[in-house]
């Protein structure tokens, strides 16, 4: 049994302010939602402030991307320990990384490779383009994103890690995939690569969630599909209604 899993992803936005604010309201009612690993993803400059509010609830922290390495001259960036000072979770690879930031599969591979020895969950984020769905290119793109994204990566490690798919066209747009779509590309992509990587029983331990456009509307047809275990939420995660209501459809 995997225990479904929602984060949210806040991006680019809200001032410490606001942050804590949005999460003075929003973990009133998320703390009355049980079974569910709950995660917030503020940006960098509000984690210390979310952290001393999240502090003694079962509402997880994670920050929203990190350097590999553990420390040095890299101007503008934060090291794995650092991250792993405030937080337990971590956001890599995102798409929006990938396109504006110049992120590959192998900085993927190293930041997700530089978790393990600080404790931090990643959220390993893979996805494709709409370019490369309209050319038939999904299985191909995702499957190579999960491989180089894990490679020489062992087993053990990997069973412990969250997975997010995100089709790059689904993303704030507000037109996401459909329950069925998403689960097919999940299991018969995301998961059959993972049992060919490893073995069924790493398959079947990873959480996977489905990202994309997710409201409190169609929540409920992604996690009642077999293989997406929760959902990585962007806009939506945003307003206290929607993610607390979204927070709640996982309970299938
Ligand atoms: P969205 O973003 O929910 O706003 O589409 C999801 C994400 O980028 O993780």
């Amino acid at each position: 049994m995997r225990t479904p899993f929602v984060a949210g992803n806040w991006k680019m936005n809200k001032t410490v302010e606001e942050a804590r604010l949005l999460v003075f309201e929003m973990a009133r009612e998320l703390r009355e939602i049980k079974g569910v690993e709950k995660v917030l993803c503020p940006p960098f400059t509000a984690l210390l402030a979310v952290a001393a509010l999240l502090e003694g609830t079962d509402i997880g922290l994670g920050a929203q991307n990190m350097h590999w390495e553990e420390k040095g001259a890299f101007t503008g960036e934060t090291s794995p320990l650092m991250v792993a000072e405030f937080c337990r979770y971590v956001i890599l690879g995102h798409s929006e990384r990938r396109a504006y930031f110049g992120e590959t599969d192998e900085t993927v591979n190293k930041k997700v490779g530089a978790t393990r020895t600080c404790g931090l969950i990643p959220i390993l984020c893979v996805g494709e383009t709409l370019a490369e769905n309209e050319a038939g290119r999904t299985t191909e793109v995702v499957s190579r994103q999960v491989r180089e994204g894990l490679k020489g990566l062992e087993a053990g490690f990997t069973s412990g890690i969250v997975i997010a798919y995100e089709p790059v066209w689904a993303i704030g747009t507000g037109r996401a995939s459909s329950g069925e779509n998403a689960n097919a590309v999940v299991q018969d992509v995301i998961r059959k690569t993972l049992t060919e990587m490893y073995r069924e029983e790493v398959s079947q331990a990873v959480r996977v969630l489905y990202g994309g456009s997710v409201t409190a509307s169609d929540a409920a047809e992604f996690f009642s599909q077999p293989d997406i275990d929760g959902a990585l939420v962007g806009g939506a995660s945003l307003r206290v209604d929607e993610f607390v209501a979204i927070t709640r459809a996982t309970m299938k």
